[in-house]
């Protein structure tokens, strides 16, 4: 008979998850995914490399810049931060789901190019996908509003004045 050292020994041993790849299922913009994961890769990896959705951006992969942002159940988080076995299940949204199956853009992408609101364009899916959060909790925005909902995106180019106003132009052709 095992002694109670060997048998939480043993429960300990059930609950470790990798170190190699793990089956997952995802459901990502309405798409199921079942992958094998290892449980240290990061969503932002599993998107890009994995499944080759290149839309989410990578640059700082520490979490301060916003450019890998993505919706997890409808809020944004930094896909780069996050660990994709923790998201199973959930329903992760990126700047690929975004625009209608007929592919109609969302409202802010159209705002944000007749705004010119972007110029090389390595922010540009975080900070879209920043902004039609905001749209979609807040119908009627503030400037102060959007500036918030952006201030952990990064841009180095400074297209936060273009950003803005494509922000607030879709807020006003009732974009949600
Ligand atoms: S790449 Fe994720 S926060 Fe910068
Ligand atoms: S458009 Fe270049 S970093 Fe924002």
């Amino acid at each position: 008979m095992a002694s109670l050292h060997e048998a939480k020994a043993a429960e300990a041993t059930l609950r470790v998850s990798g170190p190699g790849p793990m089956p997952l299922t995802l459901k990502i913009n309405g798409k199921t995914h079942k992958l094998q994961i290892e449980p240290s890769e990061t969503l932002a990896e599993t998107l890009r490399t994995t499944l080759g959705m290149t839309g989410t951006k990578v640059s700082c992969d520490r979490g301060t810049c916003s450019a890998c942002t993505v919706w997890l159940d409808g809020a944004t988080m930094c896909s780069c931060m996050t660990l994709t076995v923790d998201v199973a299940g959930r329903a992760v949204t990126t700047i690929e789901g975004l625009a209608s199956e007929d592919g109609t853009l969302h409202p802010v992408q159209e705002a944000f190019i007749e705004k010119d609101a972007t110029m090389c364009g390595f922010c540009t899916p975080g900070m879209v996908m920043s902004c039609a959060a905001l749209l979609a909790r807040n119908s009627s925005p503030t400037l102060e509003d959007v500036r918030t909902a952006c201030s952990g995106n990064y841009c180095r180019c400074g297209t936060y004045p273009n950003v803005f106003e494509a922000t607030l132009a879709a807020a006003k052709k009732g974009a949600s």
